[in-house]
């Protein structure tokens, strides 16, 4: 089955073309990241119009590229939720309209679906069951997972996201939006121990997240280290090497938790900051002592992407799903909520 995917829950207008039979045939992305640069975050009106402009011009680009025509396209998914509404009905407008003009069926897809499918569309898939750490912008959360719709919440963060504690500790060392890429950057010129952060909520049970205590952390240490308005381009450098080693060994400690938890083996990262190469070399460190295995995506389908919805759509439209002629979006919207796809049909 040949599925259109469309992203448009927040600041990237995604689009991908995924067949079930040869896999990922075309992906594009438009990043909104220089239209709100200068509002240092996303300004939800300039994101519905901007998906407005840009949709249909990565649609069809993304059926060129696939070197398909527009009449074998089997089936249209696009994200319902959560996320932005204006942004999100963007593209369940145009996901629907499609569908409904081309004769075929749609899917609304939940984003953080999307997200925790994605490495599923690298050569050497994660099998079920598995944990997944999802770390995205808005979202910290470990999950059970035992098949497509079969997801059970062992934890999330009580504040701030992983992702979040990033942009903010970006903006604070006065690095651009989103912060995340530009503090892993940074933390590459830091020096290790130069700083000790928090690691909240480690040394206590369970595998809820808090981050807003490193938020105020960075803050305090940034003005303590301040002189005459200047911070030191070197001490610049070590708070975000600390500051992330805080937040890479919060969410270690919590995986292997999670890991020890559910006995399971396999732990699969998705969501923006899974693209942090740190976390990913700490958790694969950590997870060969314990005979467990790290999945992740390739960077570009780590961020939000249209790839993503695409495949979720596609697995949940082979199952015999179908969307309602209704345009819909959810900004908020439980993962947990979703029906199951039973093993025949995925
Ligand atoms: O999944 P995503 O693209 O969008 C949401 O669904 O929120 O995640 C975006 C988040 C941003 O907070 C961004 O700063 C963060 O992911 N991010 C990173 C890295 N790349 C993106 N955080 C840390 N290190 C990175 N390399
Ligand atoms: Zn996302």
């Amino acid at each position: 089955m040949i599925v259109l995917g469309i992203e448009s829950s927040c600041d990237d207008t995604g689009a991908a073309i995924y067949d079930s039979e040869r896999g990922l045939l075309a992906n594009g992305l438009y990043s909104q990241v220089e239209l709100h640069a200068r509002f240092g975050g996303v300004v939800p009106e300039l994101a519905s119009r901007d998906h407005i402009r840009k949709t249909m011009p990565l649609v069809r680009q993304v059926i060129a590229d696939a070197g398909i025509g527009q009449d074998e396209i089997e089936g249209v998914a696009y994200t319902a939720g959560p996320g932005l509404i204006g942004a999100l009905l963007v593209g369940a407008a145009i996901g629907r309209g499609l569908a409904m003009g081309w004769g075929v069926p749609a899917m609304g897809v939940h984003h953080m679906e999307g997200h925790l499918l994605a490495p599923m569309l690298e050569p050497q898939p994660p099998t079920f069951p598995f944990v997944a750490l999802l770390v995205s912008g808005g979202h910290t959360q470990l999950v059970r997972v035992d098949g497509i719709g079969r997801y059970e919440l062992l934890g999330e963060s009580l504040d701030d996201a992983a992702g979040e504690a990033f942009d903010k500790v970006g903006k604070m060392l006065g690095l651009p939006y989103p912060g995340g890429p530009h503090v892993a950057e940074l933390a590459r010129q830091g020096r290790i121990g130069q700083f000790e952060f928090p690691r909240p909520m480690t040394n206590r049970p369970g595998l809820d997240f808090s981050f807003s205590g490193l938020k105020t952390f960075a803050r305090t240490t940034i003005a303590d280290r301040t002189q005459d308005g200047v911070l030191a381009e070197q001490t610049r450098a070590d708070i975000a090497r600390a500051f992330e080693e805080a937040v890479v060994a919060t969410l270690v400690i919590k995986c292997r938790r999670a890991l020890e938890q559910t006995g399971l083996r396999s732990l699969v990262i998705a969501g923006g900051v899974s693209a942090n190469q740190r976390l990913r070399q700490v958790l694969e460190e950590n997870l060969a002592k314990i005979n467990s295995k790290l999945f992740y995506a390739r960077p570009e389908l780590c961020t939000d992407n249209g790839a993503m919805i695409a495949y979720a759509g596609c697995k949940r439209l082979l199952a015999g799903q179908r969307q309602d002629l209704v345009i819909s979006a959810r900004p908020r919207w439980d993962l947990e909520s979703l029906p199951e796809i039973h093993a025949s049909s995925a």
